[in-house]
């Protein structure tokens, strides 16, 4: 059996809001005074399923940890941001491999042990922490996002994950994002780890053109990062196949009015799709084209909002 069965995924769930109300409870409040009397002693020592601001703190485990960097096939090029970094691990695991990589964590305490750590490890100038809120703080320049949090924050802080730059690439550990469908999900042991790569806009009205064609008029509808559509011309239309988006890479095709079948692949930048055009079948080479967004990109669907019961219909969050 899967480990991400909803039966699974809810005991996880389970745990970690079983685990939020024995520390927020008046017996977690009692531990955290007592270990607040030892800290003076002795060098600051995190404990498992201590509160947090909006959730406890519980370490994703070494393997998961490998997993969420392969899923999302950091580079030394990437910047890497863990949203509630904890103790440090994923931001040093991610420094280790060559990356820039900064955990933004509530606690201050558990701030300052990830500075020491990374210091011990000689990972300073590429492992940053800072302290600060993941609800208010800009993370626009992650290339990479890692988290493990909670389906509802996760939810919370979808809308602004959807607005990052296309191709940033988005793990969680075991919890999802409601209705947006990850790219790839992978199961060990008990965890999962979810991987979503966040879309180009290709809504709206464009006008395509290729060599010596009349301009086309395409319409696209897109949720997430999927999009159907429909090509109108010589008074008639046709509906897009083949429709595929990963970040700013596009795909799309249709049949033309000479019944060749048109493969369309291309980069948006913005208001513009710039590619090629492979009439299969034509015997002819793949030949440039453009598409220019005629008006107003539409928000993508579901972006800007989210519905706290998402995560309860789906059962496998
Ligand atoms: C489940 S732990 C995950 C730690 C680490 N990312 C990992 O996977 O090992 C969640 C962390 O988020 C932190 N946290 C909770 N709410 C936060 C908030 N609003 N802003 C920043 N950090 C927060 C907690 O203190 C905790 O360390």
């Amino acid at each position: 059996m899967s480990s991400d069965t909803p039966s699974h995924v809810a005991h996880r769930r389970h745990v970690l809001l079983a685990l939020a109300s024995v520390t927020f409870g008046s017996h977690g409040l009692a531990q955290a005074q007592q270990s607040g009397s030892a800290a003076a002693s002795s060098p600051y020592e995190p404990r498992r399923g201590q509160p947090g601001k909006d959730v406890i703190w519980i370490p994703t485990p070494d393997v998961p940890v490998l997993r969420m960097l392969r899923l999302a096939h950091v580079t030394p090029q990437d910047y890497v941001i863990d949203l509630g970094s904890g103790d440090g691990k994923i931001v040093l695991a991610a420094a280790r491999e060559g990356t820039r990589a900064h955990g933004v964590e509530y606690n201050p305490e558990m701030v300052e042990l990830s500075k020491r750590r990374a210091q011990e490890a000689g990972l300073q100038e590429r492992a940053t922490f800072e302290k600060a809120d993941i609800f208010e703080m800009d993370f626009a320049r992650a290339t990479v996002i890692t988290m493990y949090l909670l389906p509802e924050l996760n939810l919370r802080l979808r809308p602004k994950i959807l607005s990052l730059k296309p191709g940033t690439r988005v793990v969680s550990h075991d919890f999802r994002m409601g209705d947006w469908k990850p790219e790839e999900t992978s199961s060990m042991g008990s965890s999962s780890v979810h991987l979503w790569i966040v879309p180009a806009n290709v809504g709206g009205k464009w006008q395509l053109r290729w060599s010596g064609q009349t301009p086309i008029e395409l319409t696209m509808d897109q949720t997430f990062q999927q999009f159907k559509g429909k090509a109108v011309f010589d008074k008639m239309e046709t509906t897009l196949r083949e429709t595929q988006l990963r970040g700013d890479a596009v795909q799309f095709a249709f049949t033309d009015a000479r019944g060749v079948l048109r493969q369309f692949n291309g980069k948006v930048s913005d208001d513009r799709i710039e590619g090629t055009v492979e009439g299969v079948g034509a015997g002819a080479r793949a030949q440039p084209f453009t598409a220019q967004r005629m008006g107003e990109a539409p928000a993508i669907n579901g972006a800007t909002t989210s519905r706290l019961d998402e995560v309860q219909t789906l059962g496998d969050q």
